[in-house]
């Protein structure tokens, strides 16, 4: 059900949730101290109790107030991306809910970039927490109306158009005493942003795209996670796409094929990406593929290349088959 966003405020003032619109994909919000809420965004989606959310805050310095002692890397991270798509990883304040973190002792926190999303958490007394307005593991939405389609009627959305960059948002976490910043999911902040920002603001940290281990089985970096309603295939090849069809027809001869058609820009495939995977999606027996190549790895590409990936139900590498 749309709301306006005088309603969607006094929604979750009182403790209710709203989904809304980020610059990266729509959000399941509630308020951050008001366990029921949180609770219920568990249950609605039907996430795992141990996948911690992510804090949404109008300022860095709304966000110091849930962190414990932010260190000044925190601090540089918070002014060279915010608001925007990064989302920084680092220890709690005491009073943060356990449910929000998933008992862990540290906290994601991003700011957001979104002019609505801003307009309501410049309205209310506390940060939200927000999980992408999806059914576990599948793909995330990027308008009101994906929100739509997996929720009930009931479920309150903010409409902001679709989102104006595609993906989630860069989760890192600094570690100050081993002088690593870790990139625990691509996103939109790419490597080469956060290279630029040590070189300039903090040349003695190494950039580490592998997560810790006490990281690595965070949901969202999870093998299988996106999950398109069709299966979808990646078809490695550089220069054998006759090949790579051949192969495909043979080993799904009853499924109608789809591909899905990236575009030279990668901000134009990221923004793309998710309603493609659902638009292909619709039919019976549909089966989706995807070509990749050696031109597209760098940059924002990694982000694109890490969803499908995982949202992939096969990968053949069609040059050395
Ligand atoms: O762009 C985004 O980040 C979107 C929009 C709505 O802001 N949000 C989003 O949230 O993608 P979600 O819940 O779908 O993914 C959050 C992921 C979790 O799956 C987990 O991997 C990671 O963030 N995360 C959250 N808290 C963490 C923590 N304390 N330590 C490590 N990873 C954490
Ligand atoms: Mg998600």
């Amino acid at each position: 059900m749309k709301v306006t966003l005088d309603t969607a405020i006094s929604l979750l003032l009182k403790g209710d949730l709203v989904a809304l619109p980020t610059e990266t994909v729509y959000g399941l919000a509630a308020r951050v101290d008001c366990v029921q809420a949180i609770e219920n965004i568990f249950k609605i989606k039907k996430r795992p109790s141990f996948d911690p959310l992510i804090l949404h805050c109008y300022n860095k310095k709304q966000a110091l107030n849930y962190f414990f002692k932010a260190s000044i890397l925190v601090h540089k991270l918070l002014d060279a991306f915010s608001p925007g798509p990064l989302t920084v990883v680092a220890k709690k304040q005491k009073h943060v809910s356990d449910l929000v973190t998933a008992s862990k002792q540290t906290l994601a926190i991003r700011i957001p970039q979104h002019p609505i999303i801003r307009r309501v958490l410049q309205q209310l007394p506390v940060p939200l927490v927000a999980p992408s307005a999806n059914l576990y593991g599948t793909v995330s939405p990027v308008t009101a109306q994906h929100v739509m389609q997996s929720f009930s009627q009931t479920l309150a959305i903010l409409d902001g158009g679709p989102s104006e960059q595609g993906l989630e948002s860069t989760i890192v976490y600094p570690d100050i005493n081993k002088q690593k910043l870790y990139i625990l999911r691509p996103g939109m902040i790419t490597k080469q942003d956060l290279e630029s920002f040590i070189k300039k603001e903090a040349p003695d940290l190494t950039l580490e795209t592998q997560a810790p281990h006490s990281f690595q089985n965070a949901p969202g970096s999870s093998s299988s996670h996106y999950k398109s309603k069709a299966p979808l295939y990646i078809l490695k090849t550089d220069h054998n796409k006759h090949k790579a069809q051949n192969f495909l027809l043979q080993k799904f001869p009853k499924h109608k094929h789809k591909e899905l058609l990236l575009d030279a820009s990668p901000q134009i495939s990221a923004r793309r990406l998710y309603a493609q995977m659902r638009d292909l999606s619709v039919g019976d027996k549909s089966l989706i593929f995807v070509y990749q190549n050696q031109n597209n790895s760098e940059g924002l590409w990694t982000a694109i290349w890490d969803r499908l990936h995982k949202a992939a139900s096969g990968f053949y590498d069609i040059d050395n088959i």
